[in-house]
């Protein structure tokens, strides 16, 4: 595990964008699985000034978020295919064609989750996957369960998640309680892993997470086994956290 250490939010931010960016230069075409929520919205809004000013192309990039909740179509405001063309993708030459999403009009959990996965292994996997850091340890919707979730599935969101996203929501009875997430193989697969953590509320799930042991208790401890995993992490996020490395 590699760990940047950052300032504050914005410095976070920058240093995931800064690799996202190194990405997409080398490899034009390069696949990006993508996140929602509020960790990556500073980094998307970083690239997205990256490329108004000419220095990253977008063209050829494809793309494969982590999840959608079941129930929720792209015209929804609440729905994750919203969030993204409205954070990021109506705001970048990423052809909409290329981008991918987990259909949460889908009733069919068996098929949607199948042709999910089909999508990924299409693309040839995934070069780089951005990911932020649930409060319970989840990463996608893997919730925390006595064993890691090998691809696309429906999952049922546990209280924690639900209490965390009421944010978005008019009431709490709004959050949908299931959704379609990619598994933990589909994201162990990527190449390249780069995940964004910031702010206090973080830092004690951040410490288990990474600085103890690897269980489907705490689903994103098994990036401690990626061989290329970098946590960008800011001071507050890291206030539980003694060691440096
Ligand atoms: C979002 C996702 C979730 C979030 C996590 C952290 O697509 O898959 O795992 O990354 O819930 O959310 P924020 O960044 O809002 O704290």
């Amino acid at each position: 595990m590699k760990l940047i250490r950052a300032r504050d939010y914005d410095h976070m931010s920058r240093q995931a964008a800064n690799i996202i960016s190194a990405q997409v230069i080398l490899k034009p075409d390069s696949v990006l699985g993508l996140a929602t929520g509020s960790s990556p919205i500073g980094t998307y809004r970083q690239l997205i000034d990256w490329y108004r000013k000419g220095d990253i192309d977008f063209s050829q990039v494809r793309t494969v978020n982590l999840d959608e909740y079941v129930g929720l179509g792209p015209e929804n405001v609440q729905s994750y295919a919203w969030f993204m063309r409205h954070n990021f993708f109506d705001h970048i030459n990423l052809p909409i064609g290329n981008t991918n999403i987990p259909d949460g009009t889908n009733p069919d959990a068996a098929a949607e989750c199948a042709r999910y996965d089909r999508v990924i292994r299409g693309l040839g996997g995934i070069d780089l996957q951005l990911l932020g850091l649930g409060p319970n340890g989840h990463i996608g919707f893997n919730e925390p369960d006595e064993f890691f979730d090998k691809g696309t599935h429906r999952v049922a969101l546990r209280e924690a998640t639900i209490q965390a996203n009421k944010r978005f929501f008019d009431r709490e009875e709004d959050v949908p309680r299931f959704a379609y997430t990619m598994g933990i193989c589909d994201i162990m697969q990527a190449s390249r892993v780069v995940m964004v953590v910031s702010g206090a509320s973080k830092a004690a799930i951040l410490r288990e997470a990474f600085f103890g042991p690897v269980t489907p208790r705490v689903p994103a401890s098994i990036l401690q086994l990626h061989k290329h995993f970098t946590l960008v992490a800011d001071e507050e996020a890291l206030g539980e956290v003694a060691v440096s490395c």
